[in-house]
């Protein structure tokens, strides 16, 4: 392999496995790459771990507005829309919005969520098992996110396969088998903008004990969200919590049927389910990169680069640097607590960190407790995996479910 092979944008590289013998290159022979694009555009790829978390922290210098989290060309109107989002934007108004919305987020919030979502993951799993054959995706890992994030939002049971179409049809797809034009995700948009504003209509007038209510009604320094803000990030969190939490289930049970040794430690002492979780995170790293803009001339690890210049991290190559995890591209579900504070699943530890990464964790971890103690399971063909350079996703994953 030389730098000339390198082509970590082609999404048809994310097809049959993950190519991690191009991270694995870089992080040796060039940690920070420019990457020419076929369009004429370029990327600098950042893929060592310690590199990852110092551009992530730094949002003064890595602007996250400036051209959004995301690794695409927009045009300014795109671009203009997305910058409302608090995903794409930088201190101080980042953190002023954040600080409202963590106000939703506390720990007893979840805690109330969870001691719920255990109960509906044990009839998830019952279900799956009492069918025998299931297409795990669909039929279990996709559930419980979709139930979390319509609870969480205040989204009444009725309504959750409206919310989990529309933020399907907004994520849209690279991959053939999902495709869609823009119109339809800027439509599934609008009508998740009209859904949030109608619950919001409702929740002014009937303030209840949920989040939607805390959330209209939380204030930092005399301001609330105002409408907009609120129909935002009740977009945001349909997407960012779905898709997310769906492939990291499926990446830990096909880790878990690819290493049945693995899977015994977890049979024989269920306590060390929370280290398992942090391994699956680390091994599935759900989303693979994200996108910053300098702000102004930057050095890292040597290599010197202008102002206005886009930079890729990749947390998938982050997560597999052997500088950090020993024997990265085993999946050992006793490698905690040292995965737990290095893995980078949720991001470097920056001011963007994932805001549902203690619901996530709890979400996995009420499934596998629940497909550990009802079920032995079996893999009735290989996986199919998601044609996208953003989302590791796993979209049908054939097993048998038998009860134990
Ligand atoms: C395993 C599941 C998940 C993974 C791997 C994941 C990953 C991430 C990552 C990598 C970021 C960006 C961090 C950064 O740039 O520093 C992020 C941000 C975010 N995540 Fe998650 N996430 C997951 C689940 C969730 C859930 C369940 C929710 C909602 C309940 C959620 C809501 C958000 C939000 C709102 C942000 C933006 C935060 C900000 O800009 O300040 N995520 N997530």
């Amino acid at each position: 392999m030389d730098l000339g092979d390198i082509n970590l944008f082609d999404p048809d590289a994310y097809v049959d496995e993950l190519p991690h013998e191009q991270f694995a290159y870089l992080r040796k022979e060039a940690p920070v790459f420019r990457h020419e694009m076929a369009d004429g555009n370029h990327f600098w790829c950042v893929t060592r771990h310690q590199d990852l978390i110092t551009v992530n922290r730094d949002a003064a210098s890595y602007s996250s507005w400036r051209k959004t989290a995301l690794a695409t060309i927009q045009t300014d109107d795109v671009l203009e829309q997305q910058r409302l989002m608090m995903l794409n934007m930088d201190p101080p108004e980042h953190s002023k919005l954040r600080k409202i919305v963590n106000k939703g987020f506390t720990p007893k919030m979840i805690r109330g969520l969870t001691d719920h979502l255990a109960e509906e993951a044990r009839q998830i799993v019952a279900e799956a098992i009492e069918k025998g054959d299931v297409e795990f995706v669909e039929e279990v890992a996709s559930e419980l996110p979709l139930i979390a994030i319509a609870e969480f939002l205040g989204v009444p049971r009725e309504d959750r396969k409206i919310i989990f179409d529309l933020s399907n049809r907004m994520i849209g797809s690279e991959d053939p088998d999902y495709q869609l034009d823009e119109g339809e995700a800027q439509l599934a948009g609008m009508e998740m903008f009209a859904y949030a504003q109608q619950l919001a209509d409702d929740r002014r007038a009937n303030p209840r004990d949920d989040i939607v209510s805390a959330l209209l009604e939380a204030e930092v320094d005399g301001e609330r969200l105002d409408e907009l803000e609120f129909n935002l990030f009740f977009m945001l969190l349909a997407v960012a919590g779905n898709e997310t939490t769906r492939n990291a289930i499926s990446h830990g049970m096909l880790a878990l049927l690819e290493n049945p040794e693995q899977q015994q430690i977890l049979r024989d002492d269920p306590s060390k389910l929370d280290a398992a979780i942090e391994e699956i995170l680390r091994w599935g790293t759900p989303v693979m990169q994200f996108r910053r803009q300098t702000t102004k001339a930057v050095t890292i690890a040597g290599v010197d680069i202008d102002e206005d210049e886009p930079i890729v991290f990749w947390h998938i190559s982050a997560n597999r640097d052997e500088t950090v995890f020993e024997d990265p591209y085993k999946f050992l579900v006793e490698r905690s607590p040292n995965v737990h504070t290095n893995h980078v699943a949720f991001g470097g530890g920056g001011p963007h960190f994932c805001l549902g990464a203690n619901l996530a964790r709890a979400e996995m971890k009420v499934v596998f407790a629940e497909l550990l103690k009802q079920g032995t399971w079996e893999q009735r063909a290989p996986a199919r995996r998601l044609r996208s350079n953003f989302i590791n996703g796993i979209k049908q994953l054939d097993v048998s479910l038998k009860p134990v």
